[in-house]
């Protein structure tokens, strides 16, 4: 186990080579905060049967363009776009679906038994205004169903991205929409376009501009002058059809048996042009309107058709990690302490230093929780690491352990030292061991 890193005072790095705005380092003392979540995903996976499925980071711009929409701000604002050497125009991801649609299509996943289910988690990149809870570099994890139109996806997914929060007791809500389909949807579009067009002058810049080429946009702008206009609109629930109506209404009580906190909230569309009937984010409770989501998700029943499949249903959801991180800081939710060693190797001069490399290497075959700091020559400094650490016992060989082919071991809180016969050092700490440090605490 290598020594514990300290972490460095902030120093100033030469401008030229500073971290890009938006973009951050995650750093050994946040990692523990990574594994924690990556490992609650991969449980709810294998709880609910997904399997993982990793597509590239860089992709043709196209995918992106056709899914997420030419007029979305993902698309239009943020995406980092540009030629590569080929005179290709590609994109780095700035979300996920697209690509595991596009990898479901090329790889056949249409002729296997359905529905498929796969799950991610990786970075994403959006070129956004870079503010708390919104970076340029971001990591998201994703949970997919292709393949099945059954609503009952639809609320297994809400619960599973609700239950990801509201397992660790974070107050969280689950904000919950239809906004229909292509059969029902334009005569939505055209009476809410009709209204908004009365109040156009009232709207601000951008969704004067939302108002022609995506008027559902307008629905989920956070400006304070469009919040006043939208009040008094038309709701999808009440134009959708027949067959979307009663695929709301199950989802809802699948819900209800599922006893997710739900709230029909008619403002959530979603940024993305792909969706159709359900929609969802996941809000933490309590907070104001405002607020960034931990997560959203919904069908999308047109998109693997779209990108050249056959018609194939699908829903899905993602969720910010570094958010989700943020809540777990600020809820007060324990993660796992990073696992301490139990003991620590220490070697005075050449040949020493070789034995104890053996003995590291006996060690940890053995399974034994154990540090070094084999390029440190002084004594010294070596019994102050293993101090740092908290090791219970520190296995020494210097000159005279090397003659006599002993290894002292000094217990670190009370100083005592013993002289172990070399050969019997692995049959003896078993018993001064008796109480070994278990490697699954989760104290804070
Ligand atoms: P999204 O709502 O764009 O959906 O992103 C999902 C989550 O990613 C957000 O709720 C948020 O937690 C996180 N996120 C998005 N942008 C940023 C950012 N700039 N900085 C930090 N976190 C961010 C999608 O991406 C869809 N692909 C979800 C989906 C999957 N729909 C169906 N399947």
């Amino acid at each position: 186990m290598p020594a514990k890193l300290i972490m460095p005072a902030k120093a100033k790095v030469p401008k030229n080579y500073n971290l890009l705005r938006g973009f951050k380092d995650i750093l050994p003392a946040e990692q523990r905060y990574w594994d924690f979540i990556q490992q609650r995903v991969y449980k709810l996976a294998d709880d609910y049967g997904f399997s993982r499925l990793e597509t590239p980071i860089l992709e043709s711009a196209a995918l992106f363009i056709r899914s997420v929409g030419s007029d979305s701000d993902i698309v239009s604002k943020e995406m980092y776009t540009f030629l590569d050497q080929g005179n290709d125009k590609v994109a780095l991801r700035p979300e996920g679906t697209a690509g595991v649609v596009r990898s479901y299509i090329e790889h056949g996943f249409l002729n296997q038994p359905q529905p498929v289910k796969a799950f991610y988690f990786g970075p994403f990149f959006r070129h956004d205004r870079p503010q708390a809870g919104r970076q340029r570099q971001f990591w998201q994890f994703g949970f997919e169903v292709l393949g099945d139109s059954n609503p009952v996806l639809d609320a297994q997914l809400i619960h599973i991205s609700y239950k990801f929060y509201a397992e660790l007791n974070l107050p969280v809500q689950v904000e919950v929409n239809s906004i229909g389909c292509p059969n029902c949807r334009p005569a939505y579009l055209k009476e809410l376009t009709t209204i908004l067009k009365k109040h156009r002058k009232n709207l601000c810049p951008d969704c004067q501009l939302r108002l022609t080429k995506n008027p559902l946009r307008v629905l989920d702008c956070k400006n304070k002058d469009c919040q006043a206009v939208l009040t008094d609109l038309p709701q999808t629930v009440d134009f959708l059809c027949e067959d979307c109506k009663k695929h709301f209404v199950s989802v809802l009580e699948y819900l209800d048996e599922l006893e997710v906190n739900y709230n029909l909230n008619p403002r959530i569309v979603r940024g993305l042009d792909y969706y159709t009937k359900t929609a969802w984010e996941i809000l933490e409770t309590g907070r104001d309107g405002q607020q960034d989501s931990l997560g959203g998700g919904g069908r999308y029943d047109e998109l693997v058709n779209e990108l050249g499949g056959r018609p194939t249903p699908a829903v899905g959801f993602a969720c910010g990690v570094e958010r989700a991180i943020s809540r777990f800081k600020n809820h007060d939710i324990a993660v796992k302490q990073p696992v301490r060693p139990e003991l620590y190797v220490a070697q005075l001069g050449l040949e020493a230093r070789k034995k104890c490399l053996r003995l590291y290497e006996q060690l940890l075959q053995r399974d034994y929780l154990v540090a070094e700091s084999f390029s440190k020559d002084s004594l010294k400094d070596q019994l102050e690491a293993a101090n740092k650490l908290g090791v219970k016992y520190t296995l020494m060989i210097g000159q005279k352990e090397l003659v006599d082919d002993t290894v002292l071991i000094r217990d670190m809180e009370s100083g005592i030292q013993e002289v172990v016969d070399f050969k019997k050092i692995l049959d003896y700490l078993p018993k001064i061991l008796s109480n070994r440090v278990s490697n699954s605490r989760t104290d804070k």
